[in-house]
C-alpha cells in the first residue's frame, strides 16, 4: 500500500516519490501509469537479488513486461568506471534501445551507478528508482545526482539525470543489515540538523524505536526526510544555492571516509561523525549556541556506531580535505549549523580549528 506521495517539481522532468509499504505488487502497474515501455532491465547487486528480484520479476512479467536483470557484486566498489563499462557491454550484447527503462533496484551504489549507467547509456535512457536501504530511501535516490568514483576522488565522475518516478517500500528495510539502518541515520539526522527541529525532537524522543525500524516511527521520519530532499531539490535541482546545505556534514565526512580508503567507515558513519566535527566548529567560531551544539553531540553520541575510526590518519584527513567538491579555489566550503534547523555556508575556517575538530571525533 502506498500511503504518500511528494513531488518533485523540475519543469519537464517532475517527478514524484511514492512511499509506503508492503507494495510491491502496485509497482507494475504504476509503471504502466507512467507509460513506462514494456521493455526493462533490472540492475541489482546479489544481496538484495537474493530478497527481492524474484518477486519484482514475478510482478512485472504478469503485467505483461519483458525484463532482463543484471546482477553485480555490492559494494562500493561497483561505482567505477569500469563497472560502468561492463553494463554498457551487457545492454549492447542485449540490444537493449533507447525506449527501454533501466530500474535501479538496490542501495545508493546500485542507484548511482545504474542511474550514471541510464545518464550516459546511448545519451540517457529512462530510469526508476527502487531504493532498498534507509540511506537511499531518504536520500540518494531522490533528486537525480548520479555518479561513479575514480581513483582521485569519490564522485568524481557523475551526471544530474532524473529519474521517472521513485518507489519505496518500507518494508524492504527488514532485511536491511544493522549497520547499514546506523548509516542511513546519518542523512536522517542530517535533516533535522539543517531544516527541520520539530524532525531531530522527534528522533531525540523515539531514536531506538527509528533505529529499531518500528513502522510507524520510521514511516514519519522517512516521509519527514522525503518532504525536505523534495522541496530542496525543487528548488534548486543542479546545487547552485540551497541545495548546497545538504552537504552538511559531508564536507568532513568525505574527508574522513575517503582517509579511511572507503573501507574504516561507510558513507552514513562518516556523515554522523562529520556532522559531530562539523557543529564543533559552528559552536567554536560563535554561530552555533552551546545548548544546541549538546544536544547534537547527545543525539549522535546515543547512535550504537561500531566504526572503527583508529586506522585514520590526520594527514590523510587533511589531504583529503583538499579534494572536496565544494571547494572554491583554495577554500574548503562548510555548511555549518547556526541553529537546529537552520545553516550556514563558511569559506573561511581555520585549519587548526578543523584538526582539533577532526581530533575531537576521532577520540570520542
Ligand atoms: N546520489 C546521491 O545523492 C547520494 C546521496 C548519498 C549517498 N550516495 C551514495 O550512496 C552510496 C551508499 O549507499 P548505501 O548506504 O545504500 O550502500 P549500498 O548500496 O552499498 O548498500 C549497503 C548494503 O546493503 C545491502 N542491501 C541493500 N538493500 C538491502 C536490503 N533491503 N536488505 C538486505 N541488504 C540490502 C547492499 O547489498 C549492500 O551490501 C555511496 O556510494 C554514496 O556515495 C549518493
Ligand atoms: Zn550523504
Amino acid at each position: 500500500m502506498i500511503t504518500a506521495q511528494y513531488p518533485l517539481t523540475l519543469k519537464d522532468r517532475s517527478y514524484s516519490v511514492y512511499i509506503g509499504m508492503d507494495a510491491g505488487s502496485a509497482f507494475a502497474p504504476k509503471c504502466i501509469e507512467h507509460g513506462i515501455s514494456k521493455s526493462l532491465v533490472i540492475i541489482t547487486d546479489t544481496h538484495v537479488a537474493s530478497v527481492y528480484l524474484k518477486p519484482m520479476l514475478n510482478n512485472l512479467r504478469h503485467h505483461g513486461f519483458a525484463v532482463l536483470s543484471i546482477v553485480i557484486p555490492p559494494g562500493e566498489r561497483q561505482k567505477s568506471i569500469r563497472r560502468a563499462g561492463m553494463l554498457y557491454t551487457e545492454l549492447l550484447l542485449h540490444a537493449v534501445d533507447r525506449t527501454t527503462a533501466i530500474i535501479a533496484l538496490g542501495g545508493g551504489v546500485i542507484g548511482d551507478l545504474a542511474g550514471f549507467v541510464a545518464a550516459t547509456y546511448q545519451r540517457g535512457i529512462p530510469l526508476i528508482h527502487v531504493p532498498t536501504t534507509l540511506l537511499a530511501q531518504v536520500d540518494s535516490a531522490i533528486g537525480g545526482k548520479t555518479a561513479v568514483n575514480h581513483s582521485l576522488g569519490k564522485n568524481m565522475i557523475g551526471s544530474f539525470y532524473q529519474p521517472k518516478f521513485v518507489w519505496e517500500d518500507i518494508t524492504v528495510l527488514a532485511t536491511l543489515p544493522f549497520r547499514e539502518i546506523i548509516c542511513g541515520m546519518g542523512e536522517v539526522v542530517k535533516y533535522g540538523i539543517i531544516r527541520d527541529q520539530n524532525l531531530f525532537m522527534f528522533l531525540e524522543n523515539n531514536l531506538e524505536a527509528v533505529i529499531r525500524c518500528s513502522r510507524e516511527e520510521l514511516l514519519f521520519v522517512q516521509s519527514q526526510c522525503i518532504a525536505i530532499k523534495t522541496d530542496i531539490v525543487s528548488r534548486d535541482e543542479f546545487e547552485q544555492n540551497i541545495r548546497i546545505i545538504l552537504n552538511a556534514g559531508h564536507t568532513v565526512g568525505h574527508a574522513l571516509e575517503s582517509a579511511g580508503h572507503y573501507r574504516a567507515l561507510k558513507h552514513g558513519e562518516a556523515v554522523l561523525l562529520g556532522l559531530a566535527a562539523e557543529s564543533y566548529i559552528a559552536q567554536k567560531m560563535g554561530i552555533l549556541p552551546a545548548e544546541s551544539y549538546e544536544r547534537i553531540i547527545r543525539l549522535i553520541g546515543r547512535i550504537p556506531m561500531k566504526a572503527n575510526v583508529s586506522s585514520l590518519r590526520m594527514p590523510d584527513i587533511l589531504s583529503a580535505l583538499q579534494w572536496d567538491k565544494k571547494r572554491i579555489g583554495k577554500k574548503i566550503r562548510f555548511v555549518l549549523p547556526k541553529s537546529i534547523g537552520e545553516t550556514v555556508v563558511i569559506d573561511e575556517v581555520d585549519n587548526r580549528l578543523v584538526r582539533e575538530a577532526v581530533r575531537m571525533v576521532l577520540s570520542s
